[in-house]
């Protein structure tokens, strides 16, 4: 019997260390149970950071007139996607803003040889892009693509995120319908603490992941970037302060740990935005409290610091070397292995 949302948002609320370890070690005996010892690396390439989209708590939104904006050319990708493959990773990530500068028949041509030279797995996460350039991905040989729906609270979403100019707001859980119709394992997730964020509506996100079968789900702590609507209190979701969800570590072992209890099957990252928090040990505690994948990063050291979609982001300065061997040592210290092969969750019919 999954967990029901009742017993979800009690839990949400749970402060009593002893209980929570409780739950913290019900969550790690499933996660073992359900997709075993081995930590999936996802090497993420972070390909564009320019944006056409408002969103009101992340730093690379398109009027954040501060960044610095670039794209990697089809080399540059390329030349990351090796270094996956010679680091032993199973899957290259392409994620970038809103970006209609990645055209449907450049990125198609891009992934075609990625499937056609390496053994990776290709997962995207490019935002809300229309049927057609998903489909085209998706015959190109795209495998899997993370879409975060950020709130399943209606009233929430509409103000953390706008729909683009002159458009028709969009439903990101009808996106992700399509997706798994198109064949895509599909993932999705929220950030834990956003202003407006109730407990209510944060345990009503972790059973809308059951409910929609995900097949990836992140989670991490929302991180006030300054020159956003919502990290600088221009923007204030009216709440309830004995209802407003804290964005803090506490919290993201609670969600990580009852994610994975809803959705025992899942691929669930220890997100960077948790390392973030806890530099010391938040990735190793993910792994520990539900979590069975990790997303080295492999962008370029000159792009990586222009994708500050929040302060202080961890593994900023640091090159794809560096980020493979810290992660390798982490997962062998808490006496787990590097997965083999693809990682995923397998192939919707
Ligand atoms: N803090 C934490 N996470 C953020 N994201 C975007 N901005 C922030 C922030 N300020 C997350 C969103 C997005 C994912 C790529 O990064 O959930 O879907
Ligand atoms: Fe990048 Fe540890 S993962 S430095």
């Amino acid at each position: 019997m999954p967990i029901s949302e009742s017993d979800i948002l009690r839990w949400l609320r749970e402060e009593d260390p002893v209980r929570l370890e409780e739950l913290f070690a019900e969550a790690d005996r499933v996660r073992h149970e359900n997709v075993g010892d081995a930590v999936h690396l996802r090497g993420l390439i972070e390909i564009s950071n320019i944006c056409c989209r408002r969103c009101a708590y992340c730093g690379i939104r398109v009027d954040n007139p501060a960044v610095e904006r670039y794209r990697l050319s089809r080399e540059e990708i390329m030349n990351c996607v090796r270094e996956a493959v010679a680091y032993g990773y199973g899957t290259a990530v392409m994620q970038a803003g809103e970006d209609y500068g990645i055209g449907r028949e450049w990125l198609a041509g891009i992934i075609a040889e990625i499937k056609r030279t390496t053994p990776l797995a290709v997962t995207l996460s490019l935002g809300e892009r229309p049927d057609e350039d998903l489909a085209a991905w998706r015959a190109a040989g795209a495998d899997r693509y993370l879409l975060r729906f950020e709130t399943s609270d209606p009233a929430l979403y509409a103000i953390i995120h706008p729909p683009a100019p002159g458009k028709a707001p969009t439903d990101r859980i009808a996106i992700l319908r399509r997706l798994q119709e198109l064949g895509y394992e599909a993932g999705s997730g929220v950030m834990i603490g956003i202003p407006g964020q109730s407990y209510r509506s944060l345990a009503h996100d972790i059973a809308t992941f059951a409910a929609l079968d995900l097949d990836m789900i992140g989670v991490g702590p929302y991180l006030p970037h300054p020159e956003t609507p919502l990290g600088s209190r221009a923007v204030a979701p009216a709440i309830d302060p004995a209802e407003q969800v804290p964005n803090s570590e506490a919290m993201t072992y609670k969600v990580l740990a009852l994610t994975r209890l809803a959705c025992p099957q899942a691929n669930i990252p220890s997100t960077t935005a948790l390392a973030t928090l806890n530099t010391v040990s938040g990735r190793e505690l993910g792994l520990q409290r539900g979590a069975n994948v990790v997303m080295p990063n492999l962008t370029p050291p000159q792009y990586r610091v222009l994708y500050e979609i929040y302060p202080a982001k961890a593994c900023i300065s640091e090159t794809a070397e560096q980020c493979q061997r810290c992660l390798e040592g982490r997962i062998r210290a808490i006496g787990r292995q590097v997965g083999q092969g693809q990682g995923g969750r397998g192939r919707r019919a």
